[in-house]
């Protein structure tokens, strides 16, 4: 066995020599006291993260309608409304007030039957590139300590109900800018699905066709189909073709993003605004072939505005790679044979419908909303008008001057016909 040299011998008698100096050992103390007390922190925290995931339930909301439903609600609410970040803003079924709405941040514990539910509003810009187009990410948290989050189910079914009860349904309508941007033009009080009318079963047609799609997610994402349905309403204007849209919308809770082709707007700018379309909601393009048409005959738009869309860009944007899933299109047109071919091809467009003049069932029941009840007046009136190439919007218009009286909106009604050269039909 080799033994240890002086200087080693010596090396270690210093350390312990040092080891016992009271200063080293308060030092060695403190290391120690220090190390004890940031591992029990870890613990703690860890055990509280633990125990968070099961006592304590969080749940996101982060998509109309609920969230609309929920801003209902905390505006209701004392300690919300006393906030100190607050937003202005107008109720949609009564005009003239105004509430205010907790602003981003803004984090409350509210007690409500008899619970403690914390709710955390959060309102952010979310952008995929510096200076590139913005799309507003708007959540509410709510979270509560238990093992369900039951009491959350049951305040957002209240919140559903107090909406209902304002008559604060509404419709969001987006508008595309030409740098690729989604800004919230208005909120749109819904349009009732009754107020409008269309020969035969076009209407049952069009909203079962849409609620099939959007229950059919897991269908298409098995077949490796993409997720999109397009529709192309077509016919001379006045006939319902924006208003089927915007009811539709209404009747289905989904936001419409409405794009402008007539924009001076690039390929690029349109494919841009098609990555930020939310993954259920209307894209309504109207006047589909306003854009192409007017280029076409003097490679520049008729208005003098530049959009420089091109078809392929459109084509892309309506069923490229990165063309958004989820999404109903809407194009409209009043010249459907201008259209290229290529652009309401089947899997662009799926289903096509014609709007044309007045026919005997929209007449009566058009009649019927403005005088319910005159049921014969409303067949007499009917059948004058459905032999006429007259639209609903024009009828619609002379139903609101003849307003007091339904005997004569009828007697009148030829006179008027003359009047505004209304051709009979064919
Ligand atoms: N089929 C219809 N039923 C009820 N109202 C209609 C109908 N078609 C048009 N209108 C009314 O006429 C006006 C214009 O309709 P709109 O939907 O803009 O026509 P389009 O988009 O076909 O040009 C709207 O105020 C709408 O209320
Ligand atoms: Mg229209």
């Amino acid at each position: 066995m080799q033994r240890p040299t002086a200087a080693a011998t010596t090396a270690t008698s210093s350390t312990l020599r040092l080891l016992q100096h009271p200063q080293i050992i308060d030092g060695l103390r403190i290391i120690l006291i220090g190390a004890s007390l940031e591992t029990t922190r870890r613990l703690c925290s860890w055990i509280y993260y633990k125990l968070q995931g099961i006592f304590y339930k969080t749940v996101r909301i982060d998509s109309a309608p609920i969230l609309d439903w929920m801003d209902c609600w905390l505006a209701t609410q004392k300690s919300w409304k006393e906030a100190h970040d607050v937003t202005a803003v107008a109720t949609q079924g009564d005009k003239d007030t105004v509430e205010f709405s907790a602003s981003s941040g803004v984090d409350r514990w509210i007690y409500h039957n008899n619970k403690w539910l914390r709710f955390v509003r959060d309102k952010r810009d979310i952008s995929a590139a510096f200076n590139g187009p913005t799309l507003k990410e708007e959540s509410l948290t709510v979270s509560l300590l238990g093992f369900s989050a039951e009491p959350v189910k049951r305040v957002i079914r209240e919140a559903k109900e107090l909406y209902k009860s304002k008559n604060m349904y509404s419709t969001e309508v987006y508008l595309g800018d030409q740098y690729g941007n989604w800004n919230k033009l208005t909120t749109k009080s819904h349009r009732p699905w009754n107020s409008f009318f269309l020969p035969g079963d076009t209407k049952q047609y069009l909203l079962n066709d849409a609620r099939d799609f959007l229950n059919s997610e897991d269908w298409f994402a098995h077949r490796g189909i993409p997720f999109r349905r397009g529709y192309l309403l077509y016919g001379i204007p006045g006939t319902g073709k924006s208003t089927s849209v915007h009811a539709l919308a209404s009747e289905l809770n989904l936001p419409i993003y409405i794009l402008l082709l007539s924009l001076n707007l690039d390929d690029s700018g349109l494919a841009d605004m098609m990555r930020f379309l939310p993954s259920k909601c209307v894209l309504l393009i109207e006047d589909i072939d306003v854009a192409f048409k007017s280029r076409s005959e003097n490679g520049n738009d008729q208005n003098g505005s530049e959009s420089s869309v091109t078809l392929s860009g459109l084509l892309n944007a309506i069923d490229g790679l990165a063309a958004p899933e989820g999404r109903l299109l809407f194009a409209t047109t009043n010249h459907v044979e201008h259209l290229d071919p290529a652009l309401i091809r089947p899997g662009r467009i799926d289903v096509r419908i014609e709007f044309k003049a007045i026919e005997y069932s929209q007449a009566r029941d058009l009649f019927s909303n403005f005088h319910p009840g005159a049921t014969t007046l409303a067949e007499e009136f009917a059948d004058v008008a459905s032999k006429y190439k007259v639209t609903p919007s024009q009828l619609q218009a002379y139903l609101l001057l003849q307003k007091e009286s339904p005997e004569s909106a009828v007697k009148n009604m030829s006179s008027w016909l003359t009047d505004e050269k209304v051709s009979l039909k064919a």
